[in-house]
């Protein structure tokens, strides 16, 4: 199992110090990997580390950006790409998120690409047919490297609105992604304890993407507990 842990784009300096020091008395899991925002990530140094996008260009002159190599330099392991507020706000399309893609492998940098439905697309029954979109992706990488990408699947819906999907749905759900791509899967969207222990033995599930319950240094806490005693 493998817990990411979304900040966004939240917390003060301090905040994020005192987070940290709590943080830091605990003994860590390779398996709980943090994803502060980008100017927090040395303060993180030694703990496992995603960062929360990837710049879809080389180092070099991109004013603002974000390049795979400094992340590599700064002990990301991890890249969340195509979180579905990128894909919204920021109108990442296939062709972006491609070239995310690509300048996460280059680094060695473990590509997590969110993949989810909207809110209409379940209603209206559409769930695989806007996943197998989004996975057509997988058409630009060699099957080799294709598989070491993670997908987090985050019904949007359910993301930061304290709703979850229903186990026997995510089951059926996971098996169907298991098929139609052979990497790892991650479920997100107002991921709680309480979820974590209802899905987490669930066939074809790796483990869990998760954003507000990430800010509750107590929760955090909680979770290194019980990965410890697995
Ligand atoms: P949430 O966020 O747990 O607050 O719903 C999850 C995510 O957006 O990755």
């Amino acid at each position: 199992m493998i817990y990411v842990l979304n900040q966004k784009s939240n917390m003060t300096l301090s905040l994020q110090e005192q987070y940290l020091k709590e943080i830091r008395k605990y003994p860590q899991s390779e398996n709980l990997v943090y994803a502060p925002s980008f100017c927090y990530l040395p303060l993180y140094q030694g703990l496992p580390l995603a960062s929360q996008d990837i710049s879809m260009y080389q180092m070099g002159a991109y004013t603002g950006e974000i390049s795979s190599k400094s992340l590599k330099s700064l002990g990301v392991s991890y890249a969340i790409i195509g979180h579905s507020e990128r894909r919204g706000y920021f109108k990442e399309d296939e062709t972006i998120l491609c070239e995310k893609l690509k300048r996460a492998f280059e680094e060695g940098i473990t590509p997590i690409l969110c993949i989810g439905e909207s809110e209409e697309a379940y209603k209206n029954k559409k769930t695989q047919e806007v996943l197998k979109e989004e996975l057509s992706i997988q058409r630009f990488f060699p099957q080799e490297m294709w598989k070491k990408v993670i997908l987090a699947y985050e019904p949007i819906w359910a993301i930061g609105t304290g709703k979850s999907i229903q186990k026997e749905k995510l089951e059926t759900l996971l098996s169907w992604i298991k098929e139609e791509t052979d990497c790892s899967i991650l479920y997100g969207g107002s991921v709680n304890l309480e979820t974590i222990s209802s899905f987490k033995n669930l066939k074809n599930l790796d483990g869990f993407l998760i954003g507000g319950m990430s800010l509750d240094v107590e929760k955090v806490k909680k979770l290194l507990d019980m990965n410890k005693s697995q």
